[in-house]
C-alpha cells in the first residue's frame, strides 16, 4: 500500500472491457463497473451492470461524490500498450534511413541525432513532444534508451513521471566504436553517470510508482568487457535491476560482435558471461536465433521484445524473428516499436506488423527443414489477433517486468487503460463499424484500421494522461 487513502474509492468508470487472459485468449467483460482507489488501483469490478444503473449501484456502496465516467455504446476500453523498446532521442529522427544496414545507420544517421542530447535543453524540448506523442497513441509504459548522456536522461525520467507516463529508463552505455562526439571516455565514467541517473530515478520516484531504472549497455560492438562485467556486477549486487540490450539484431551486427569477441560462438554465452542475461533482461529483436539460443533464453528467463517494424525496415535484409515458437516454449514476449530503427512509434502498427511479418513465413522460411534449422520448429503457423494483442499489452508487462501491476483488468491491478471509440462522429469513419459486430470484431477492426483518433481518453494509474 503506497499511502493511508488507498482504499479510499476516487472514481468510477462503467464500459465493456476486453483484454487478455492468455496468449490465446481474449476474454470480454460486458458492461463493467470499475471503482479505482486514489492511487489508481482496481478495488471493485462488476459485470452486466447497465448503465442506467450505475448511480443506483454506487449510493447502494454507499459511495458518492466520486467521479463518474460512462462509456457510450462503439466505446469499449482496452489495457494501455507496452512499448518494450524504444529509443527516446530518435523521437527525431523517424522515418530517416530505413533500408540501411545496422551499423551504417548508427554512424550516419542515429549517433549524430542522440548527440544533440548533451544539451539538456534539447531534451527537455524534445522528451515533452515524446511523451505527449507516446501516451496519446495508447503507450501507458514504455522501455526507453535515452541517448548516453546523464542529464538528458535525467530529463527523460523527469518528464515521464511529471506527464504521467510509466516507464522504464537507461541510460545508454557506450564507450567503444563509436565517433569521437558521441562516446564515453572510459568504463569508469560510464558506470558513475549510469549510477548517478539511477540515484536520480530512485530519488524522484523513491516507491517507483511509475518509473525505474534500466542497465542499458547499447550493444556489446560499443562496449568494452570491463564496461560489460562492471554492468554485470551491478545487476549481481542488485538483482532486481532490469537491464536491456539488442541480440541477434542483423548478420552484420552478429558478425561484427563475434569478430570483437573471439572467445564466444554466440551472443548468448557472451552476454551471460558478463551476467547480463537474467529473468529481468529485456533482449530486443532476437532475429537470427539458433535452438542453442532459444533455449538458453527460456533457461535464463529472459524477455524478448519483438520489433517486427524496424526487423524490416533498418538492419539489414528483412528479418523475421521465430516468434511463434518463443511463445509455444513460454518465452516471454511483448511488442517494441524500436522508433527510430522502426519508422513508427505507434503499437497498433508494431501489431500489424507482427501479424504480416508472421503470414510472410512461408518467403522467409521455405522449407520446413529451413525453419527448423533457423529455430523455429513448429512455429511456422502465422501469429494470431489475440497473440499479437497479449504481446502489446500483458506480454509486454511481463517482459519489463511490470505484470503484477498492469497488463490487464484485476481487482488489485493498477488501471492503465485506454478507452477505444469507434463511433462515426469522433472517429470520422476510419474504422468500419457495422452495427452488429461482436466485441471480438471491434478490437479486430480497431487493430488494423484504427488509429490515434480512435484512443480518445487514455489513463495511467487512474490519471487520466490524455484527452477529456
Ligand atoms: N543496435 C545498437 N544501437 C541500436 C539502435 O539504436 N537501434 C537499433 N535498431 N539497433 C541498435
Ligand atoms: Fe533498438
Amino acid at each position: 500500500q503506497e499511502d493511508g487513502v488507498m482504499d479510499e474509492p476516487a472514481q468510477a468508470i462503467h464500459g465493456t472491457l476486453i483484454h487478455s487472459v492468455s496468449p490465446t485468449q481474449l476474454q470480454v467483460l460486458p458492461d463493467t463497473l470499475i471503482i479505482l482507489s486514489s492511487s489508481g488501483i482496481i478495488t471493485h469490478l462488476e459485470q452486466n451492470i447497465p448503465s442506467s444503473r450505475v448511480a443506483d449501484s454506487l449510493a447502494e456502496k454507499r459511495i458518492e461524490h466520486i467521479r463518474q465516467t460512462v462509456l457510450s455504446p462503439g466505446q469499449f476500453l482496452i489495457p494501455g500498450f507496452v512499448d518494450t523498446h524504444n529509443h527516446a532521442p530518435q523521437w527525431m529522427q523517424r522515418g530517416l534511413g530505413q533500408g540501411m544496414h545496422i551499423l551504417d545507420w548508427l554512424d550516419g544517421i542515429t549517433f549524430p541525432n542522440e548527440a544533440k542530447f548533451g544539451d539538456a535543453s534539447h531534451a527537455e524540448k524534445v522528451y515533452e513532444k515524446l511523451v505527449r506523442g507516446m501516451l496519446r497513441q495508447g503507450v501507458t509504459t514504455a522501455s526507453y534508451y535515452g541517448s548516453l548522456h546523464g542529464e538528458a536522461t535525467n530529463v527523460l525520467a523527469s518528464t515521464c513521471l511529471g506527464k504521467g507516463q510509466r516507464a522504464l529508463i537507461g541510460k545508454c552505455n557506450m564507450n567503444r566504436n563509436s565517433p569521437f562526439f558521441y562516446c564515453e571516455a572510459s568504463a569508469e565514467e560510464s558506470i558513475s553517470a549510469t549510477k548517478s541517473c539511477i540515484r536520480h530515478i530512485r530519488t524522484i520516484d523513491p516507491k517507483s510508482t511509475l518509473i525505474k531504472p534500466v542497465l542499458t549497455p547499447r550493444f556489446a560492438i560499443s562496449c568494452t568487457a570491463e564496461l560489460l562485467q562492471s554492468l554485470g556486477d551491478m545487476a549481481r549486487n542488485d538483482p532486481s535491476l532490469a537491464i536491456q540490450t539488442h541480440f541477434n539484431e542483423a548478420q552484420q551486427e552478429i558478425d561484427a560482435t563475434l569478430s570483437l569477441f573471439p572467445e564466444f560462438n554466440n551472443e548468448a554465452d557472451l552476454y551471460s558471461s558478463f551476467g547480463l542475461l537474467t529473468p529481468h533482461t529485456i533482449l530486443a529483436h532476437c532475429t537470427i536465433m539458433t535452438e542453442y539460443e532459444i533455449q538458453e533464453l527460456h533457461d535464463l528467463k529472459c524477455g524478448v521484445a519483438h520489433c517486427p517494424t524496424a526487423n524490416m525496415t533498418v538492419g539489414g535484409g528483412f528479418m523475421a524473428a521465430p516468434v511463434k515458437e518463443f511463445l509455444r516454449r513460454g518465452i516471454n514476449v511483448g511488442l517494441g516499436t524500436d522508433s527510430g530503427g522502426g519508422y513508427s512509434s505507434s503499437m497498433l502498427n508494431a501489431m500489424r506488423h507482427a501479424l504480416i511479418t508472421s503470414y510472410a513465413r512461408d518467403a522467409l522460411y521455405p522449407t520446413f527443414e529451413q525453419a527448423k534449422e533457423m529455430g523455429t520448429g513448429g512455429g511456422r503457423e502465422a501469429l494470431s489477433l489475440e497473440e499479437t494483442f497479449y504481446m502489446a499489452t500483458q506480454g509486454g508487462a511481463k517482459v519489463v517486468g511490470l505484470d503484477h501491476k498492469v497488463g490487464e483488468f484485476a481487482l488489485g491491478k493498477e488501471f492503465d487503460a485506454l478507452v477505444i471509440d469507434l463511433r462515426d462522429e469522433r472517429s470520422g469513419v476510419n474504422v468500419p463499424l457495422d452495427e452488429d459486430d461482436s466485441m471480438e470484431r471491434m478490437l479486430e477492426k480497431f487493430i488494423m484500421t484504427g488509429d490515434d483518433r480512435n484512443i480518445v481518453n487514455v489513463y495511467v494509474k487512474g490519471r487520466l494522461v490524455h484527452g477529456e
